[in-house]
């Protein structure tokens, strides 16, 4: 079905002067870029986006990359978009990566692994929900 997911072009894809290239990526994969802006994370959005996370070793590290640098947050659209976005990333760990995916392509490490997307429906919603109101999403 049509599906939505909450998508992260990282520090180091904004550093390295990437977004277009993983956006080329993202568009041929199939899914529709329906929301998109460029903005730099604070410490606090940054804490609230990984609460998940807050317990592990590399927490305090994960939100200072985070705040690095702009990131690009984006909406993306399409038939299974959470699926399809993560079989596109590819491996969290880019050594692990296969051939082809955003992370084997352009991912530096497992720290700095170049996008982020949501694992499921119910996180789709709450991470779309964290940075864009309804009336930014025009799909
Ligand atoms: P992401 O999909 O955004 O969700 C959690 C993030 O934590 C993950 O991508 C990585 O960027 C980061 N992460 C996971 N494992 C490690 C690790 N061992 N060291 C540093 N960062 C990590």
């Amino acid at each position: 079905a049509l599906q939505r997911t909450f998508s992260i072009l990282k520090p180091d894809a904004t550093r390295r002067n990437l977004t277009g290239a993983v956006n080329a990526v993202i568009e041929k994969a199939g899914l529709r870029i329906v929301a998109q802006k460029r903005i730099q994370m604070t410490k606090g959005q940054a804490e609230t986006f990984y609460a998940v996370h807050s317990a592990r070793p590399f927490f305090d590290e994960l939100v200072e990359f985070m705040m690095s640098a702009p990131v690009v947050v984006q909406v993306l659209e399409g038939e299974n978009a959470i699926a399809t976005y993560r079989e596109v990333m590819g491996a969290t760990n880019p050594a692990n990566a296969a051939e082809g995916t955003i992370r084997k392509l352009f991912a530096e490490s497992v720290g700095e692994n170049t996008v982020h997307g949501s694992d499921a429906p119910e996180t789709a919603a709450i991470e779309i929900a964290q940075f864009f109101s309804g009336n930014e999403i025009v799909g």
